[in-house]
């Protein structure tokens, strides 16, 4: 349904330049409406890539995290200028709601709450809404006949109205009050008699930690294709009470918690019968001041043209998508589209707010929209050194920044507050990753190396006085290797103790990994020995309650003493007869978040092969694997599990790994409006699905990715910075075989990789990657697919992927 308009616009929208210049044209295949229902929490409105503005409809659904639900039977309640992407927590963002009113015949008599303004979209025939949408823009028909048409710049959104005809007095609704939580208070709001600005502020709680922050709004209308010189009626209304020829809200607000806002009339498109008026809003927003409100929309939009912001937009989606191309001869169409719209979704956050920040003024970016860094350490950020390294040192000198004013880099963040820390501090393994990898372009991309370092050593050793919104609790962590499970130790109530340990052990890992490349032997030495922390937290005797005794030993909660606590590995998961949930929760002593400890007990990505020992051989764990999947232990809808599916690579079984990941992707993910099997998480589960889709994964903060078949007959990376591209090749490429319809679960078809060469060169493994060998610079490399799933890694010595215990990653 979405697909055949795609690509009409974006034909309409591109210049011929650039459809010439790219065999084939990435946009078209995104679609925006993957995971807007059921808990995906996807943004599908307009913006830019990070953009700080994200223009879109909020609905009344409960899971209006942003703004939007692809059910039509809920309502929309406004279009609002700020949204997050997939986020969980409460509702976020959702600020200045603009909402069309277009048949109330008296203006003090239009009903202006959010209840009694809702309104159903217009369905098509196959009962979706009447909703589209594609990079830079999105559109909707209500069902009073008003069509909405959204677009924006980084911080101007630009709303477009549509009455019908019968519209005597098209009117236009500004909702101060009424955010994603409906938390406004201390609304304002002036409007200029004359041209019917309007400039508006609140104060909001933010939606995951505790903290509240300032917004700002201007508004400016303009006839599209008429001139008006200004409203012809307006004024503030408080709930549904507009007040005529009132210009500001002070003599309204006189109890918080109600409704307060702005409506303003226009005249209509008389020029001639029957002619539907379109009305133009362009709004600001910053942080600061409505006064910088204005600033920022006359600056960026200072032309009122519709069709040339929307062609700025998708050039600069088309910049970045277009660094990834694929041929898909042989390829389902709902593959490319799942990946092109994957890679969109993994450049939404964090947003760009240079210029917005209230906090300090500084000539650094300002990156904000950290939701959370827990999340998207593990893929995201990878993915964004694979093609964007340019955004990606903005966002590291911005958090850099962060760090230098705050004294700890950003974990949680939203609108200059700090929120809640999920684990670790994993500013540090996205700090690590940047520097791991382009080290060398570093300093003339304007991050400091020395400031870098600081700020993951701030991290590693100072303890801040709050360390549930920012920093670790690094005195205990340096004490005992492990943050003890005692409900009190040291003062504080203690959450998320085994998976925090656990974390901490890597991000220590990704600073030991930078203070090697710094020649800072001491600290490489240091950091690598507290990476090795994990251990202090596995119990070897546990074992899963009438399960397979086979499958012993697994992370567990530990007293300041060494003596042990007990958490049912089962805690959960699907199978946790107390059917608990690992979400935050500042009660919850049972030491794992969103993960199970049979999850956890997987996650230790810079020794695997530490892993492997503790749980009994090569053998044991391949078993234990298997238990995992064939248990439903596996889940698709949290990051820890992320890389199980190819830790197989790590017993010589590749084969295994590329089944087990091919069978997340068709059970767990599709091109459905329900394509998402939970949150998106800011991207984290696009950035995760696409490394699926190219056949790869990565490991953070170091040089080495696991290689697996990508879905394509070949997939290539641009590297905008050092000019590279970088193709990987499947000879005897036979398409992607669905695989829960074989029977014997072992006949995949031709995508298991026997041979690897690179630019004609037998390759060391056909089980990972080297960074410095493939993408930093131009290569192209080849791998030669079978159908035998006993494949494995190579016999070179250095097949297997690199683990801190055997010696790995030196
Ligand atoms: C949409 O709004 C109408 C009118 O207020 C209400 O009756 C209906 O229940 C709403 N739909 C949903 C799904 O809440
Ligand atoms: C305006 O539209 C609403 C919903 O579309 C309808 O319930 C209401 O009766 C209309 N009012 C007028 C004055 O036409
Ligand atoms: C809305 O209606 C207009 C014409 O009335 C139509 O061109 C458009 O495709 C419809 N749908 C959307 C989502 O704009
Ligand atoms: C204007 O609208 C009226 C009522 O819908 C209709 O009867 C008439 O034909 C329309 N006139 C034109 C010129 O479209
Ligand atoms: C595990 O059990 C063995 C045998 O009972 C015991 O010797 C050992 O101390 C136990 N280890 C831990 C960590 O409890
Ligand atoms: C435990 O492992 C042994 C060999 O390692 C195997 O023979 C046995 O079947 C396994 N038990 C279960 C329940 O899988
Ligand atoms: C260790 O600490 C725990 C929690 O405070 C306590 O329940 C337990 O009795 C202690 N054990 C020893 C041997 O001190
Ligand atoms: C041990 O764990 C259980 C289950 O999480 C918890 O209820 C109990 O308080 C813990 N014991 C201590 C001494 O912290
Ligand atoms: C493509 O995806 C859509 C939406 O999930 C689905 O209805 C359709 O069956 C899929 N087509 C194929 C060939 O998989
Ligand atoms: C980038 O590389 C291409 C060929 O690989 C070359 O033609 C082009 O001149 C290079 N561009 C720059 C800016 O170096
Ligand atoms: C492709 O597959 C065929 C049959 O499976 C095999 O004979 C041939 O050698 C393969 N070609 C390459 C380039 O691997
Ligand atoms: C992999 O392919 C290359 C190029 O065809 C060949 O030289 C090499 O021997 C192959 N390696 C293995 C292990 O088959």
């Amino acid at each position: 349904m979405f697909e055949k308009r795609l690509l009409l616009l974006s034909v309409l929208f591109l210049t011929p330049k650039q459809l010439s210049a790219a065999p084939q044209n990435p946009l078209d295949s995104v679609n925006l409406f993957i995971g807007t229902v059921n808990g995906g929490h996807t943004f599908p409105g307009a913006t830019i890539p990070h953009g700080m503005v994200k223009v879109g409809m909020d609905t009344d659904s409960p899971g209006n995290h942003a703004g939007y639900d692809g059910d039509p039977q809920y309502n929309v309640t406004g279009f609002s200028q700020l949204h997050q992407e997939g986020t969980g927590g409460a509702v976020p963002l959702s600020n200045f709601k603009l909402f069309p009113i277009h048949n109330c015949t008296i203006f003090e008599q239009c009903l202006t709450t959010i209840d009694s303004r809702k309104i159903k979209r217009k369905t098509l025939p196959d009962g979706s809404p009447d909703d589209f949408a594609t990079p830079g823009y999105f559109s909707t028909n209500l069902s009073n006949s008003i069509r909405v048409e959204l677009t924006a710049t980084r911080r101007t959104a630009l709303h477009k109205y549509t009455f019908p005809s019968e519209s005597t007095t098209p009117r236009i609704l500004i909702d101060v009050t009424n955010d994603g939580q409906i938390s406004g208070v201390d609304p304002e709001l002036d409007i200029d008699p004359d041209t019917g600005r309007i400039m508006a502020s609140g104060n909001y709680a933010v939606s995951f930690g505790p903290g509240r922050y300032n917004a700002y709004t201007c508004v400016d209308f303009e006839g599209f294709d008429y001139d008006f010189d200004g409203p012809i009626e307006y004024g503030p209304y408080k709930i549904n009470y507009p007040d005529l020829w009132g210009t500001d809200l002070a003599q309204h607000y006189y109890s918080w918690g109600s409704e307060h806002g702005g409506l303003v009339g226009f005249p209509a498109n008389l020029d001639s019968i029957n002619k539907t008026s379109t009305i133009l809003a362009r709004v600001g927003l910053s942080l600061i001041s409505t006064e910088q409100a204005c600033g920022n929309a006359e600056e960026e939009i200072p032309d009122w043209d519709f069709d040339r912001v929307v062609r700025d937009s998708q050039e600069q989606w088309f910049d970045i998508l277009s660094r990834v191309q694929v041929d898909t001869e042989g390829v389902d169409d709902n593959i490319t589209t799942l990946l092109y719209s994957s890679l969109y979704r993994t450049h939404l956050l964090p947003a760009d707010y240079t210029g917005e920040n209230p906090n300090w003024e500084s000539t650094e970016p300002y990156y904000d929209a950290f939701y959370c860094n827990w999340d998207t350490y593990r893929t995201l950020f990878p993915l964004m050194s694979m093609h964007d390294p340019v955004n990606f040192a903005r966002i590291v000198r911005g958090m850099i920044d962060i760090q230098k004013n705050e004294g700890w880099l950003p974990e949680c963040r939203e609108m200059g507050q700090k929120s809640f820390v999920q684990g670790g501090s994993h500013g540090d393994p996205i700090l690590a990753e940047f520097f791991i990898k382009y080290q060398n372009q570093a300093e003339d991309l304007g991050v400091s190396v020395d400031d870098l370092y600081a700020a993951l050593i701030a991290d590693a050793e100072d303890t801040p006085k709050n360390w549930n919104i920012q920093g670790r609790q690094a005195d205990i962590w340096k004490e005992k290797g492990y943050i003890p499970s005692d409900t009190t130790y040291r003062g504080g109530a203690n959450t998320k103790q085994v998976s925090r340990s656990i974390e901490y052990a890597f991000d220590d890992f990704a600073i030991s990994q930078v203070a090697k490349l710094l020649g800072k032997t001491e600290d490489a030495a240091k950091y690598a020995a507290r990476a090795g922390n994990f251990i202090n937290s596995w119990n070897p005797n546990i074992t899963v309650p009438d399960s397979n005794p086979n499958i012993t030993g697994f992370f567990q909660p530990k007293f300041a003493n060494g003596t042990w606590n007990y958490t049912d590995p089962r805690h959960c998961s699907v199978n946790d007869p107390l059917q608990a949930t690992c979400f935050l929760n500042a009660i919850r002593r049972d030491g794992f978040y969103e993960s199970s400890p049979i999850v956890y007990s997987q996650y230790v990505p810079q020794d695997t092969a530490k892993l492997i020992e503790l749980q009994g051989g090569k053998e044991r764990f391949i078993q234990r694997l298997d238990w995992i999947f064939d248990n439903n232990y596996f889940d698709s809808t949290n990051e820890p599990s992320q890389q199980i599916p190819f830790m197989y690579h790590y017993a010589d079984k590749p084969g295994m790994s590329t089944q087990r990941s091919r069978m997340v992707i068709e059970t767990s993910f599709n091109t459905s409006v329900n394509g998402l099997p939970g949150n998106d998480d800011s991207g984290a589960m696009g950035s995760y699905v696409f490394f699926y889709l190219a056949g790869l994964y990565p490991l953070p903060a170091t040089k080495q990715i696991l290689l697996s078949s990508p879905y394509f007959p070949s997939i290539s990376f641009y590297n905008p910075l050092l000019n590279t591209t970088t193709t990987i090749k499947s000879n005897n490429f036979t398409g992607n075989p669905s695989l829960l319809s074989d029977s014997t679960g072992l006949t995949t078809g031709n995508i298991l990789v026997k041979n690897v060469t690179i630019d004609g060169i037998p390759y060391k493994s056909n089980c990972y990657l080297e960074w410095d060998d493939v993408f930093s610079k131009s290569t192209t490399v080849v791998l030669e697919l079978t159908d035998d799933i006993n494949v494995n890694c190579g016999s070179d010595e250095n097949a297997l992927p690199p683990s801190l215990s055997t010696g790995g990653y030196d």
